[in-house]
Formats: C-alpha cells, structure tokens, sequence
C-alpha cells in the first residue's frame, strides 16, 4: 500500500457500539499515532438517517449515507465497519466482500453457523485479498495479555480447571421491555449470543480448543413488554450455563447471565494448573491475581499485579505505563490491531475464521441445550494467535 494512502472507514450502525467505534478512530493520534496517520471514519450510515445526520456532524463532518449498500459499494470506501444488530450483519458482511472491501465486524460474526461459515470461506486470508477482523476485545485488556503471557510461559504447568462468567442484571427488571438481544429473530441468540462469544473467545484464546460441552439455558422471566409496548413471550436465552472439557482435558464451566442480581459488567475468570493459578476480573481490571505453588509447605495465596497500562498493544507511554487503563482501551487496542493488520498487509487476529469457530461453539451449544446432551466438537479450531 502507498505510504501516503489513507484508508477511509465507513461506519454501519451507531448506536452503543458505534460510537464506540467512533470513539476509537478519534482517539488513535494519540494511543496509536502511527496508524492514525493512515486511517480515518469517512461515512456513516445507520437505521435513522436524520440521526446519522446529526451524529456526522459531531464527529466533524462525516460523510452521510441513507441505505448501508450506497456505503459499502462507494469506491472511497476502503473498511467497511459492521456495527448493527445481528441479524443484519450477514447482508453487510457479503456485500462488502463482493464489493472488495476490507472489513472490521462486531460480534457474533452472525445470525447463525451457516451464516458465518459461508462468510469465512468468501473472506478467508490470503485469498480474498482483504483483511477481515471481528470485535472481541476482551483479549486487548493489558491483564488479559499478561495472564495470556503467564499461560504461554507454562507458569501455571498443565491447566487442570478453569471458572469463566460473564454476568450482568439488566434482564431481573420484569417490567423493562425487551430489546432486540432479548429477540431471538434478531440476535439469534440471547445472552449465549451476546456474552457468550466473548466468553467463548476469551476460554479459547487463553486456554485452546475446546473438546466437548454440555449446557443449559434459563429463562427466568417468560413473559415481559416487548418493543411495541404489549405482552411478549421470550424466546432467548436470559442465562446459559456450559461444563466444558477443552483437547487439553482440562474441565470447567463457563457462566453467562442477564439475570445476576447485583452485577454490572462482571466478567471474570479463573484459571487454576498443577503449577499455580491466575484470576482475573473486569471490575478489578488493573489487577491480575497469580498465584504459584511451589511445594506443599509455601503456599502464600494468590499475588496482586498491578498492570495498568501495560501490554495494551498501544503506545505505552501514553497516557502512562501506570495510568488505569478503562473498558474502551481494550477496544481501542482491538481496533489498533486490526488496522496494523490492514496497513501491513496481514490477516486479522481476532479473525473472521475465529468468530466463525466461536459460532459453532454457540451452535454446539444450543444443540446440547435443545436434546439435553453433551455434545462432543469435531471442529478444528483455527490457529489462535
Ligand atoms: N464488543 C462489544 O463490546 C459489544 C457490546 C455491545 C454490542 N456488541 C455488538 O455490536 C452490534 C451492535 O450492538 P449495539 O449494542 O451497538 O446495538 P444498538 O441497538 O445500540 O445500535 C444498533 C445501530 O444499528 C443501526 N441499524 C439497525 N439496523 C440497521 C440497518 N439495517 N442498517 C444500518 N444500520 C442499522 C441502528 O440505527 C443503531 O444505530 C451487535 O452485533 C452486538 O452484538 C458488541
């Protein structure tokens, strides 16, 4: 790519994740001044185009489209950034490949597996052309990066078991209407969908492919408003519950719920090996908790390290190395990753083959939900790096 080139993005959706996309963009000359040279948000388009409007003209005079394909097949369009609800990702996803466009999507990848594998085969690396990333950010917290470093030191030697949940309460308030995650014409997927992938992501990224699953769905509060103010029968999961063996035969549950009374964005994990064990927490986040078991009498419990803003993937010395580094650093640094694969040619990592492996695990896992069985997963998983 010429040295001068500018990549224009073209931003689909603008709602909670959107700007959370625009926000990044803005942010890049300072955490990553590099790539902020070589990128910039061009265009938007969303469901509201007086909204979109409204919103360009904030952001300093974005580029305004009424329907999302004037966007994606603009030739001065050269990243096509997927940020509505997911069912509406596929129709995005495949006119921006046969438009030729290099492509940033949130997660889930799709709607459902066949969705998602058909998108990976068109997009796969290197054949497409194209770099092709997906939003899981939760791998760019900086203590995320340092227990992924800890795991691939064998600090904590053969992995034995492991705790992941990810819990919020957003679904205990019987008369809050639904929304379109609680949909499952929408999202697919309630919370497996929508928490789960993180989760699903994370367990795979730190600790390898998974083996075997076996899960449960809740739905605690059947009936609810829905969007149109009359009474509406859930039909996604508000909680999903996963025993997982992973090929190294390590063993743990993987918990996601909308139903945790008392939570907010409470993700956390916990991984324990013969050798030691790391815990980790979003509510703590400048905190990764290592624990080492160096012979029966010296057992001292679990070590504080303080991270901050450490292995972000960002430039370091901005704001500090000791600064707390907050929930949009991450995907600022996801983000950041994904461009520098653009810029230098490469494929993503978070990856669209990744998001489809994490599609099929959600798929697996609805099986196993619907027929009450374990389900064993025959699919390789995709490197992981
Ligand atoms: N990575 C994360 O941290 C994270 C967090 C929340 C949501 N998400 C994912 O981000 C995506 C969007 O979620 P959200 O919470 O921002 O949703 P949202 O409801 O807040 O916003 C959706 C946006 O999409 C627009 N839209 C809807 N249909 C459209 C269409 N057909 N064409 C163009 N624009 C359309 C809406 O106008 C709105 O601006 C979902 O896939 C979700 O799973 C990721």
């Amino acid at each position: 790519m010429a040295a001068d080139k500018i990549l224009n993005i073209g931003l689909l959706g603008y709602g909670h994740m959107g700007r959370t996309h625009a926000y990044c963009l803005s942010v890049l000359p300072f955490y990553a001044p590099s790539v902020a040279q070589h990128a910039r948000l061009y265009g938007l388009c969303t469901a509201h185009p007086d909204s979109a409007r409204t919103a360009a003209a904030g952001l300093g005079g974005v580029r305004v489209y009424d329907r999302p394909e004037d966007m994606i097949r603009d030739p001065d369009i050269d990243i096509v950034d997927i940020c509505t609800p997911n069912v509406f990702h596929y129709d995005a996803l495949r006119a921006a490949a046969q438009s030729g466009k290099h492509i940033y999507c949130e997660k889930p990848l799709c709607f459902d597996l066949k969705e998602a594998d058909t998108v990976a085969g068109e997009t796969s690396f290197p054949v497409y052309g194209r770099t092709c990333g997906i939003v899981f950010h939760n791998r760019f917290f900086p203590a995320v990066r340092l227990a992924k470093r800890y795991l691939e030191e064998g600090r904590l030697g053969r992995i034995l078991q492991f705790r992941f949940d990810y819990l919020h309460n957003s679904c205990i308030f019987p008369d809050k209407p639904a929304g379109w995650k609680q949909d499952a014409a929408v999202c697919g997927g309630g919370v497996l969908f929508d928490l789960g992938s993180h989760m699903l992501d994370l367990l795979t990224y730190l600790l390898g492919p998974l083996d075997s699953l076996f899960a449960k769905e809740q739905i605690a509060f059947p009936v609810r408003t829905g969007r149109d103010g009359q009474t509406w029968t859930v039909n996604a999961d508000e909680a999903s519950y996963l025993l997982i063996t992973l090929k190294s035969k390590a063993i743990g549950t993987l918990t996601v719920s909308k139903i945790s009374s008392g939570t907010e964005d409470d993700l956390s994990f916990a991984i324990y090996g013969e050798k030691g064990a790391l815990r980790w927490s979003l509510t703590d986040m400048d905190y990764l908790e290592f624990a080492e078991e160096t012979s029966p009498n010296s057992y001292h419990g679990f070590t504080r390290i303080a991270v901050n803003g450490r292995y972000a993937g960002t430039d370091p010395d901005f704001p500090s190395a000791k600064a707390p580094a907050g929930w949009l650093r991450a995907h600022v640094g996801c983000y950041t990753a994904f461009l520098n694969a653009v810029l230098g040619g490469r494929a993503a990592c978070p990856s669209f083959a990744q998001g489809a492996y994490v599609q099929y695990l959600m798929d697996r896992a609805q099986e196993s939900a619907r027929t009450g069985r374990e389900v064993s997963l025959e699919r390789e998983a995709p490197e992981w790096i």
